[in-house]
Order: C-alpha cells, then structure tokens, then sequence
C-alpha cells in the first residue's frame, strides 16, 4: 500500500509539470512496469486529476498542478509570523477536520491535503474534494475557557479568510450567513467547525476551511456539487489580476486563522460585528431560513453582534441563534 501510495505522489510530482510523458518514461522513472504505470494512472483518474493521453506522445495533465510544497509554506509561516504551528501536509487524507478530531493533542496543529475521500460539509453534507485543485485545510484550537467564550466565531473566521484574501487584491466578496464566501452569488470557499469536550471547560476546536482553487475539469471533477460554485482562478481572471501560488495562499490563510484564534475569545464576535456587516450577502433583501423541522421567509437584516441571523418577518424582527440553518435568497 505504502510503496503504491509513494509511487502515485512521484508520478503526481512528474506529471505536475503539465508535459507530455511516456508510459515508457514514466515505468522507467518510477523503476515499475507499463501495466503498473497504466494502474496508478487510473487511480490518479479516481482522484479527479484531469489526464489526457494522446497516441504517440503519452499522458499529460493540461495546465500541470501547484502541488503543496511544504517546506516553502514551513518558510512562509515563519514570514508570516506563524512559526509554532505544527503541519501536517497529506497528500491523500479522508477529512483534514477528521484528522485533527482524531489527534490526541490538536492545539496550533495545521492539516493540510491535496485530496479528501471523505471532505466533509455543513448539515451532513460532503464536500467534493478533487486533488490539488483546491484547498482543504483544518486548524486546531484548546481553550480551558469553554466554548461560551466562541460564539460568534464561524462568522468570524469567515471574515478572515475574506480579509486575507482582500489583501491579495481579491475585491467584491461577500459573506452568506453563517459564513460561506461568495463571489458574485456563488460559492467560493465554506467553513466547517467542529468541537470535542466541556461545553463550560477544557474544549478542542477544530476550524475547517475548504475553498475552490482551480478546478482544472470541472466537469468531471465537481459534478456532484449541486449549487453555484466559482474557484480563486475565475475570480481573477474577471479582476484581471494575478493567481498566488496554492502554497503562499495556504500560508496566509493559516497565518489569518491562527492569529483570529488567538484573539477571539478575549475580543468576541462583537468586535468583528461591523466589518462583517460590510461584507454581508443578501441584506435588504427577501430570504428563506431553513432549519431541520421549518422554513422561515421575511427580509435578511444581517446579525447581531452575538453572531445571531436577524430576519423581518410580518414587520416583526425576529432572531434566529441556531447553526443548523440554511440561508437562501428568494429570487
Ligand atoms: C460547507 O459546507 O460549506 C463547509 C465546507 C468545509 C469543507 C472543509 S475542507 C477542509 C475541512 N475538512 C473537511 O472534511 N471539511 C472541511
């Protein structure tokens, strides 16, 4: 398993180069044979890279990968001031969110992957994860304080990864309640938190983040997302500005997480409560708010400075605290 798993990275670090290789090159690279080389690239199909082969000139990923290199984000974080975070850097992962749960010690831990068999989303939902197209990454957090202390945050860190984002010159994104970023109304990135332990003590947290990158065939490769989704690279190509690398990308997004929960707890939602104003989705306008057992209509007035969704139903505010909620505009 081990030997098939290291010999699909290095025919994976090969193909990256976005050229054409022979079956004869790529058995003679790996030191495997025609029929073993054929195999892994079929795996490699199975994991949603895009490969083309043509008679005569042999298999190419059109366009390559920007695969994750790690020890450039290890250099990145140190620049970015995150030196004590400890990474894990997968190539094939089942969830990185999984990964930290699992973890005995996951405070300031960082998991990072090209690929997820098992990505998970909000309300049961799974998340398509294609390899190295994307960016799937989880970061760590343990609080004595209990989890009172983090209302509010999922909005936060949506706010942050917009900020990050702003400061690559990435303009015009907003924020759907409770944080999904979108870029022209459709869905670039989503955020998943999951909690372990005392609601009133000792707690993990572990903040999710997966967002499109550049989906190379998107046809093949996220067929089974079912709502408007757009990737970092069509964003900027409509700015006409340029892509940052995956891996520099991936740094500062770890950076801005990293460094909002530091402060979060001692600052709380409230202090971020403006500036997601600024960036909020749908407000004035006619919504539904979904939740497990009913559906609520009236007009989106943003959130209060707990985190907590605010809706004008029959002239009446109303607000809703619970996370299992589904905002959509009514169009
Ligand atoms: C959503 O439904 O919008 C949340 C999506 C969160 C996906 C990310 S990808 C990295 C991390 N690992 C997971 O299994 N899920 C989150």
């Amino acid at each position: 398993m081990l030997e098939n798993f290291n010999s699909l990275s290095r025919l994976l670090n090969i193909l990256s180069d976005g050229c054409f290789h022979s079956g004869e090159e790529l058995g003679y690279l790996l030191g495997v044979s025609r029929t073993s080389v054929w195999k892994s690239l079929g795996h490699l199909k199975n994991l949603g890279v895009s490969l083309v082969s043509v008679k005569g000139r042999g298999y190419q990923i059109p366009g390559g990968l920007d695969l994750i290199k790690e020890t450039e984000l290890l250099n990145y974080l140190q620049l970015h001031n995150a030196p004590e975070i400890n990474l894990h850097v997968h190539s094939l992962i089942d969830s990185t969110n999984s990964f930290l749960l699992n973890s005995e010690e996951l405070h300031q831990h960082v998991s990072v992957a090209e690929y997820q068999s098992a990505g998970r989303g909000r309300r049961g939902r799974a998340w398509v994860s294609p390899f190295a197209q994307n960016v799937y990454m989880s970061i760590g957090y343990s609080t004595t304080e209990g989890l009172r202390q983090f209302e509010g945050l999922s909005l936060a860190v949506g706010l942050a990864v917009v900020v990050c984002l702003e400061r690559f010159g990435i303009s015009g994104l907003q924020l759907k309640w409770p944080n999904d970023i979108l870029f022209r109304g459709k869905k670039l990135a989503g955020i998943l938190i999951e909690m372990r332990g005392d609601v009133m003590g000792d707690a993990d947290l572990v903040v999710g983040l997966g967002l499109n990158y550049r989906v190379n065939d998107p046809v093949t490769a996220m067929q089974a997302v079912d709502r408007p989704w757009a990737d970092l690279h069509e964003v900027v190509t409509q700015l006409d500005i340029a892509l940052t690398s995956r891996t520099e990308l991936i740094a500062a997004l770890i950076a801005a997480l990293h460094e909002l929960l530091q402060n979060f707890s001692a600052k709380g939602f409230e202090h971020y409560h403006a500036q997601w104003m600024k960036h909020a989705a749908y407000l004035g306008q006619s919504v539904t708010l979904e939740g497990p057992r009913e559906v609520f209509q009236g007009v989106f007035l943003g959130v209060n400075e707990t985190g907590s969704v605010r809706i004008e139903i029959d002239e009446t505010e109303k607000v809703f605290h619970s996370g299992d909620l589904s905002l959509r505009s009514v169009l």
